[in-house]
């Protein structure tokens, strides 16, 4: 079920240069979100109308409240990190839970790969938490890292880092190679060059790889089609190669999308 909340910014850390953790009051949008699902927020300033999409990282359904890990991108990011915690008059109006996220009740018992680069890594913390001992996570980052000390309490994690400054030096398929990583399936979250490359090698492997999709956004209802990406089969709703990244995704079989 969507939601339309006002939703208090219980807290704001930056958790890394231009990286922020934000918590928000909402009961609701704790209780009903799914592992890689994501909410639309909108601007306080109304000259931005567009609301922007931000994967959900964790929810705590017993404090009543989720939580959001985002990158300053540009004008809209640069307000919401700015807001005061605490602050109801900064509350901030949010759409949500939207998209699919992804399949962890029909891929329950088998062993999960979760796979994350960037700003793609937040959703991937959901995941680990609800499937814990049935998953293991390979985190991509450039150099600076963030969220990976929160992953062990979860599963084991492996990282990647493209200056080798922790972790395995280069992309996630080298951490996955150095650590003869395997899977039964893979959920991954990330870069498009990332998302390739992890479908690629998991199509040589034979694992199912489900991939969770950005495109810019605009209702993030699937009203407008501002959102939609090249898919291998027909939509039966849009009579055309194509796919809502906001309704039918963001989460999609890796050989359902062109990537
Ligand atoms: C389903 C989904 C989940 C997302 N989850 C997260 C998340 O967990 N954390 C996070 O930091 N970001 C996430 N994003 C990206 C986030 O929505 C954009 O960074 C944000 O909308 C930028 O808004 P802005 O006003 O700050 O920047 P703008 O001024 O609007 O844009 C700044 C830059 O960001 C790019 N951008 C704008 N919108 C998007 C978009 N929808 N997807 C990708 N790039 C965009 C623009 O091309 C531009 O280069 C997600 C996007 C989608 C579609
Ligand atoms: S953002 Fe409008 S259809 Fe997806």
């Amino acid at each position: 079920m969507m939601l339309k909340e006002s939703c208090t910014v219980l807290s704001l850390d930056e958790i890394e240069e231009d990286i922020y953790s934000m918590w928000l009051s909402s009961q609701a949008i704790a209780e009903e979100a799914r592992p890689g699902q994501f909410v639309n927020v909108y601007s306080r300033d109304r000259s931005r109308l567009l609301p922007r999409p931000i994967s959900i990282c964790e929810t705590d359904p017993a404090q009543g409240c989720f939580r959001l890990v985002f990158r300053v991108a540009g004008a809209g990011t640069r307000e919401f990190a700015s807001l005061q915690a605490g602050a109801h008059t900064n509350a901030l109006d949010v759409i949500g839970p939207l998209g699919n996220g992804f399949p962890l009740a029909e891929e329950k018992g088998k062993r999960v790969l979760l796979v994350g680069g960037g700003i793609g890594i937040p959703p991937m913390l959901s995941c680990a938490k609800v499937l814990q001992e049935d998953a293991m996570a390979v985190l991509g980052y450039r150099s600076r890292a963030f969220l990976q000390e929160e992953f062990p309490q979860a599963c084991p994690v492996f990282i990647a880092t493209e200056d080798g400054s922790s972790g395995s030096k280069g992309t996630v398929i080298d951490a996955i190679r150095e650590n003869s990583l395997t899977a039964d399936v893979i959920f991954a979250c990330g870069p498009k060059p990332m998302l390739r490359a992890v479908s690629a090698w998991a199509a040589k492997e034979g694992i199912p790889c489900f991939v969770s999709l950005e495109e810019r956004m605009a209702c993030g209802i699937g009203a407008c089609l501002g959102c939609v990406c090249d898919s291998n089969t027909l939509d039966r709703h849009l009579n055309v190669c194509k796919k809502r990244v906001c309704l039918e995704g963001p989460v999609f079989l890796s050989t359902e999308v062109k990537l």
